[in-house]
């Protein structure tokens, strides 16, 4: 399979990844107490379609799962990934919010992901969100032509037990830009200079998952919620970027 996305793919993903940043933005901007998580599912599509991009986690499947039926994931929580929004789930203050969103932009898929507070958080969810965001800027910091797999891992997995928290095992990153998910599978956690090489060119979603309590997780009975397993509070970072010779370009900010 051919990993390498060509200057003129990049073009497009770069302009699909600032659709899918500004839209997720927006939709951030509408968290609040009171507002249901279909509401913001539905703020997602609407922003999306009217850039000209398509949803694409809607009716996605993958290894005979049921078609997901919406354009953004939001997990309340404990919820890990993969919430799925309804007009039951009213935000409250003192909850967070994972808001995980891809798109597919004339023919090309970008995937980004934040957590944010709803109203007022109490510093252990506040230090959690912080940790998770800067366990993604160690990760990109970390990616280079010649870099492994292992060194992202490596320094995502070392930033969040560093402070006191655990990294999911069970879900990790992945090659987008062709489809949702693509190879190769980029874990948050290994061995530095374990893995395979990265080149310049590929197109991967690095995407940490951090519990407060234990790294277990499981399935709900909605058979795509993750939740942490011992009910700890979860959040969640992505971003999609493009490997360059010296670094890389962030696609979705
Ligand atoms: N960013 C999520 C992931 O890579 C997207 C899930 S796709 C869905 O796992 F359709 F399952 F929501
Ligand atoms: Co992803």
């Amino acid at each position: 399979m051919n990993l390498i996305k060509t200057p003129e793919e990049i073009k497009i993903l770069r302009a699909g990844g600032r659709i899918l940043a500004a839209t997720l933005k927006q939709v951030a901007a509408a968290v609040k107490p009171g507002v249901t998580t279909l509401e913001l599912n539905a703020l997602a599509e609407k922003l999306l379609r009217g850039a000209g991009a398509e949803p694409s986690f809607l009716n996605y499947s993958t290894h005979g799962s049921s078609p997901y039926p919406a354009t953004l994931c939001t997990s309340v929580d404990s919820e890990v990934v993969h919430g799925i929004p309804k007009s039951s789930v009213i935000l409250k203050t003192g909850q967070i919010i994972g808001l995980d969103l891809g798109c597919c932009y004339q023919g090309l898929f970008t995937d980004s992901a934040i957590t944010v507070p709803v109203g007022k958080i109490d510093d252990p969810a506040v230090k959690l969100i912080q940790v998770a965001r800067d366990s993604l800027v160690e990760a990109i910091k970390r990616v280079k032509a010649g870099a492994t797999l292992g060194d992202i891992g490596f320094a995502v997995q070392s930033y969040i037990e560093k402070n006191g928290f655990s990294v999911v095992r069970d879900l990790v990153g992945h090659g987008v830009g062709y489809a949702v998910h693509e190879e190769p599978a980029v874990p948050n956690f290994g061995k530095a200079g374990a893995g395979m090489k990265l080149k310049s060119g590929m197109v991967i979603a690095i995407e940490p998952m951090v519990n407060i309590g234990d790294w277990q997780v499981k399935v709900l009975d909605d058979n795509w919620t993750v939740a942490t397993m011992d009910g700890s509070l979860s959040a969640h970072f992505e971003h999609t970027v493009v490997v360059t010779d010296d670094g890389c370009e962030v696609l979705t900010q």
